[in-house]
């Protein structure tokens, strides 16, 4: 063998091995990659056992997602169940919640939310027929609508905005039941503010509003939104996005 000959053969030698290792690598990268993917999937898949899965797949899912079948009375049950274990400053527990369940009452939701739709953005020259339409339908396709009510006692000692919280984190409690279910749901704030006060105070109901909840005049309660509960298919619960953590966290 010539000094040329063998010299080939060692650079030959050279780059077979260089394709054997960077095939190697590619197929090591890609057999990481689908191991990634797999655990990602896995952990998208979980049947609702890890609080943060559910935390992060918590979902407002609209009217316009649900089927329109009933849910179980045991998951309103459940939901309400988890409300009542929500924290309140001096344990005020100022929740209330008005639960529209057959089908009469939830249409007289819809009814109420469309009219009062009709009134206001009539008066503002907003209004649109379809929107007025989808009212309607939101509330017969849902399967329960819940007024969120802040009950505040006589003389409580808690400032309204404690109270008000409170309440939120009794329905993000029930959100994550919800979730936990399957079950879609979300908090509207439609009709809530009377716009005569929208910039006064944190929440004042119409008397339009008081009226069809039944609130008495010397009653301090204040609705605070509608939670709309309905089936809908499972792949509503995705994962979001929100910023990093860090933009707005500080330690110090
Ligand atoms: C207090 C409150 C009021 C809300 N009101 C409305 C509403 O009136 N209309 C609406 O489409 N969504 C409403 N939402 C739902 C938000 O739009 C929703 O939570 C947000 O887009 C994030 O989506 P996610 O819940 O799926 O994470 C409300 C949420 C909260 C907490």
């Amino acid at each position: 063998m010539t000094q040329g000959n063998a010299s080939y053969q060692t650079s030959a030698l050279f780059t077979v091995v260089l394709g054997i290792s960077a095939a190697a690598s590619a197929a090591a990268y890609q057999y990481l990659r689908s191991q990634h993917q797999r655990n990602e999937n896995k952990n998208m898949n979980s049947n609702g056992s890890d609080l943060m899965d559910i935390i992060k797949r918590r979902r407002s899912v609209f009217p316009k997602q649900y089927t329109g079948e009933a849910i179980q009375r045991e998951v309103i049950d459940t939901m309400l169940e988890a409300a009542r274990w929500a924290p309140s400053h001096h344990l005020t527990e100022p929740w209330h919640f008005i639960v529209f369940s057959n089908k009469e009452s939830k249409e007289k939701v819809g009814e109420f939310l469309a009219k009062d739709y009709k009134v206001t953005s009539t008066a503002t020259g907003k209004f649109l027929r379809k929107k007025y339409e989808k009212k309607l339908k939101n509330a017969k396709v849902s399967s329960y609508i819940i007024a969120i009510c802040l009950h505040r006692k006589q003389g409580s000692k808690c400032p309204e905005v404690e109270e008000i919280c409170s309440v939120a984190m009794a329905v993000q409690n029930m959100h994550l039941i919800a979730t936990q279910y399957k079950v879609g749901c979300y908090w509207s704030s439609a009709s809530v503010y009377d716009p005569k006060h929208k910039k006064t105070r944190a929440v004042v109901n119409s008397d339009a509003l008081r009226e069809f909840l039944h609130i008495e005049k010397d009653d301090a309660t204040i609705c605070l939104g509608w939670l709309f509960v309905g089936d809908c298919r499972e792949d509503c619960f995705k994962y979001s996005t929100r910023k990093p953590i860090t933009e707005k966290v500080e330690f110090r």
